[in-house]
């Protein structure tokens, strides 16, 4: 299995336990600024455990400190729109919230801006109570452009998304849980330990059904129920092809735990 040398990554740790992938974003010194080399090794690791079949949930972290201070500022400023446009820097981004497995993320500290958005485009996500939340791009005199305006008020409504990308200032791990932002908070020290529990937990469930069950929520902040309940069913029938379904419900009823394959 290629390990993170091996890759060749600089900006970003690739470890695998076991069926869950663990990307950690490692550049500490800038407070894990996200640059443009950090976001194309995030997509290359996440594409590698895309394509490993025993990998069946994974983790993003920033690590014990610190998630993510935002886009590299040192990287951006004398960008033109040109520049921007051509170098698409947040629409490569996309390539995180299109990953096909559940991925947490697990954060400590600081996600702000592009570190916030990260974290958004995650399926859940586990705080510790270090965590600070915000979007704080407004303070540079430009607005976010990875989700920022997007995510926050179909997660939390409009009121507190105006809050948080008008004003600028960071939402604790408390808030953001009781916003419905964050699934768990807990001490800053298990954080990571948490998120994996988790994504192992996720492992054992059955890996087609995980990604149809993902991608029909996902549906849902996108479409009228209508279409969204229409594309809900077909997933649901379709499920109704593969080995999964007939092991899950004979386990059932055979009183025995199933065994998932994927297939
Ligand atoms: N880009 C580049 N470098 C950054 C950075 C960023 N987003 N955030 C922090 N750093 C660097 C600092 O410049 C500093 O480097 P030096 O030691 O070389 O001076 C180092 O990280 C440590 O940061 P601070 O000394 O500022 O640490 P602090 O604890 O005093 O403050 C902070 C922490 C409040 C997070 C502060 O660093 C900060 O405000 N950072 C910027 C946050 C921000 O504005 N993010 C949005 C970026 S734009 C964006 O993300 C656009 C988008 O939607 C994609």
């Amino acid at each position: 299995m290629p390990d993170d040398t091996a890759m060749g990554y600089e900006n970003i740790l690739l470890d695998r336990d076991g069926p869950v992938g663990v990307v950690t974003l490692n550049r500490p010194k800038v407070l894990n600024a996200l640059s443009p080399a950090l976001i194309a090794e995030v997509t290359d690791a996440l594409s590698h455990l895309e394509d490993e079949v025993e990998i069946r949930a994974a983790v993003l972290t920033g690590g014990p400190r610190v998630f993510a201070a935002g886009a590299d500022i040192g990287d951006m400023a004398e960008r033109s729109p040109v520049d921007q446009l051509l170098r698409d820097q947040t629409g490569r981004w996309s390539r995180v919230a299109s990953f096909s497995k559940p991925l947490i993320a697990a954060v400590n500290g600081y996600a702000l801006g592009g570190g916030c958005e990260l974290a958004l485009m995650c399926d859940m996500i586990v705080a510790g109570d270090s965590a600070r939340f915000g979007q704080p791009e407004i303070n540079l005199g430009i607005i976010p452009g990875a989700g920022g305006t997007q995510r926050w008020p179909r997660t939390v409504g409009k009121y507190v998304a105006m809050e948080v990308n008008l004003i600028g200032g960071q939402v604790s791990a408390q808030r953001a849980y009781q916003l419905g932002l964050v699934n768990r908070v807990v001490p800053a020290e298990v954080t990571l330990r948490v998120a994996v529990d988790i994504a192992r937990q996720l492992a054992t469930k059955p890996p087609l059904a995980l990604r149809l069950a993902k991608e029909s929520v996902n549906k849902s902040l996108e479409t009228p129920l209508s279409e969204g309940l229409s594309n809900e069913r077909k997933n649901f029938y379709f499920l109704f092809a593969t080995e999964d379904q007939k092991e899950g419900m004979r386990a059932f009823l055979e009183k025995r735990r199933g065994e998932f394959k994927g297939r």
